[in-house]
């Protein structure tokens, strides 16, 4: 079942709140792929029911270009989510109902975690997920929420955001899912050509290379190999390679000991933007 109205959405919710149930909530943009049905499997083995909702968020968009872009297919959407078992229901509001007209972000301090990497590129787009997560959270009040792994970033903001809202939400995370060639599942990989999937691989390559060397080599080595692969590559443009503390996400130069590090890159295949990331210890 497919709620356009948050009234609505909260009515279906009403039996499961009564009786103490629990409330699994999957955000997404929709365009869904088997990384979002992962997380869609794992909310409904752990709550009563999960809410999915698809919602493409303009507030989080930079770029009005590739908002416009962003593929959009409800019907397609709906139809993977029911081969999934167990009970689901589906919200997608639109923009001025969700933002009660007003479609703009909340200007949000989360201690440094936006500042790093998609912060420093991406202008305002943690302020746009935010507000969306925070409308989410407040309209429906789910017990766990999840997020995939692949925007990591992302989801230690939203451990923060529900610590600054004091939210009562359990945030999950949960792993990458990969296509075969280890090209991270993104709803942008859709609008590459078989050619550019190929040539996307690069990202995920180049992450399992910098993990190889993680032990033996310096940050600033390895930082330099990781640009090289992508000089090499001309076809895929790289914006940044970044090796960051894993909690704190703050870009590293050199190893500290007792410290767990990531590696995070995004590039562009033709117009599309990937990001991914990986754990190096
Ligand atoms: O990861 C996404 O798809 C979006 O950022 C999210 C969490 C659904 C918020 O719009």
């Amino acid at each position: 079942m497919v709620y356009h109205h948050t009234e609505d959405i909260q009515k279906a919710l009403l039996p499961y709140r009564k009786k103490n149930r629990s409330i699994g909530l999957v955000p997404t943009m929709g365009a869904l792929h088997q990384g979002h049905l992962e997380l869609i499997a794992q909310s409904q083995v752990e709550n009563a029911i999960t809410v999915v909702t698809i919602f493409v968020n303009p507030t989080q968009f930079d770029n009005a270009g590739d908002l416009k872009k962003y593929p959009r297919s409800l019907s397609k959407d709906v139809a993977m989510i029911e081969t999934v078992p167990g009970n689901f229901i589906v919200f997608n509001p639109s923009p001025e109902h969700l933002y009660e007209g007003n479609v703009s972000s909340k200007s949000y301090d989360f201690g440094g975690l936006e500042t790093e990497m998609e912060g420093t590129h991406r202008t305002g787009h943690f302020d746009g997920v935010g507000t969306v997560l925070n409308l989410f959270f407040r309209a429906l009040k789910p017990t766990r929420a999840y997020f995939g792994e692949k925007d990591f970033q992302q989801l230690q903001i939203v451990k923060k955001l529900v610590e600054i809202e004091a939210l009562p939400v359990e945030i999950v995370g949960c792993s990458i899912v990969r296509e075969t060639s280890g090209l991270a599942m993104s709803s942008r990989n859709k609008r590459l050509n078989e050619a550019q999937l190929e040539k996307a691989t690069l990202l995920h390559k180049t992450l399992v290379g910098a993990s190889e060397q993680f032990e033996t080599h310096s940050i600033e080595a390895i930082k330099k190999w990781a640009v090289a692969q992508f000089e090499k590559n001309p076809d895929v443009r790289l914006e940044y390679f970044e090796i960051a503390e894993t909690n704190t996400l703050k870009t590293a130069s050199e190893k500290k000991k007792n410290t767990s590090y990531r590696a995070f890159l995004a590039a562009f295949v033709g117009p599309v933007r990937l990001i991914d990331n990986m754990a190096l210890n």
